[in-house]
């Protein structure tokens, strides 16, 4: 049985990947498991900078899932580079580094570089994040903004390109369509639904940021829905996550045209849970007969 896939220039040897901001560096979890199992490694959505992130509290749990406001806090990608990749790099599985700024110029920077570390396999564009010159709208929301960001960072590298695209939008298939033309090698969703919980007895919001994103199981249905939208209108791989709790859940979002999978909500709960969605998919291959796991991609058969 064959479990490899690719997303782009990037093969993976099979669908599985960790989301951006679950799984750290990576090498908090080296402790967990071989980390080579993986299909791809999506690191803490790193800055330019070292940064810290908000104060607390900064993560609720919901009915079916999480609110977090963490504020990207991250290392930066001077200390990334020294401290965290020497180790990934011992690891057969390709990292794909998440980043992030509040200007178009610091996104560029951050890609200039981020192209002088050696070991990373791609980058992942987190376009969730507020542009301090546009009065703080998130990058991945209006589709000018996305558009001449995602061209002035395709002209800063040659490394395979993911954009991880916002569900906070009207049509997130349009937005997949104004990145592929931008000539981005591959498209992730979703992030966080941006979200409130509120404290009746104080009347103040339970996050100390106010607002924050919602992730874990209860969005899946709809981050199924946005992944196969998405799909339909570009030819470039789609890499699917939003409330991925199992293989089934998994394989929901291959047939809905995914190439590869990322898990994120769920690491919280289980933290060896990805390589029991790769047991669980090698499972449902071998029962149904598949020799090929790329078969299963787009195969959605729609009544
Ligand atoms: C605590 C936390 C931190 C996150 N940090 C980032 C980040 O730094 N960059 C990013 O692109 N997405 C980040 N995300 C979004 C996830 O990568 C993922 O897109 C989202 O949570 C949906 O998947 P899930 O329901 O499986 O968690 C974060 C999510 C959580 C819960």
């Amino acid at each position: 049985m064959d479990l490899r896939t690719d997303i782009g220039k990037i093969l993976l040897k099979n669908p599985v990947m960790v989301a951006s901001g679950t799984f750290g560096y990576g090498v908090e979890f080296e402790g967990f498991f071989d980390l080579g199992l993986l299909g791809g490694i999506s690191v803490k959505g790193l800055h330019l900078n070292k940064r810290q992130g908000n104060a607390p509290q900064r993560i609720m749990e919901t009915p079916c899932g999480m609110l977090n406001a963490i504020g990207l806090q991250g290392i930066g990608i001077e200390a990334f580079s020294r401290e965290k990749m020497p180790v990934l790099r011992k690891y057969d599985v390709p990292i794909i580094v998440n980043f992030w700024g509040t200007s178009t110029e610091e996104y560029e920077k951050a890609v200039e570089k981020l192209n002088d570390v050696e070991g990373i396999a791609g980058l992942e564009v987190n376009v969730s994040c507020p542009n301090i010159k546009e009065g703080g709208m998130t990058f991945g929301t209006d589709p000018k903004v996305l558009s001449q960001l995602i061209r002035s960072i395709r002209k800063k590298t040659a490394l395979p390109l993911m954009v991880k695209l916002s569900p906070n939008v009207t049509s997130v298939g349009e937005m997949g369509h104004i990145v592929e033309s931008e000539g981005v090698d591959s498209i992730s969703l979703i992030n966080t639904f941006a979200a409130m919980m509120i404290d009746v007895e104080t009347r103040k919001p339970v996050l100390s940021n106010g607002v924050g994103g919602l992730s874990g199981p209860g969005i899946r249905p709809i981050a199924v829905k946005m992944v196969w939208e998405v799909a339909q209108r570009v030819k470039i791989p789609v890499i699917g996550m939003g409330g991925i709790m199992n293989a089934r859940d998994a394989l929901e979002f291959m047939i809905a045209g995914a190439s590869a999978v990322q898990i994120g909500t769920a690491n919280f709960v289980n933290p060896r849970i990805s390589l029991e969605v790769i047991e669980g998919i090698k499972d449902y291959c071998l029962n149904h007969e598949i020799e090929d796991v790329k078969s299963l991609i787009g195969s959605l058969k729609m009544p």
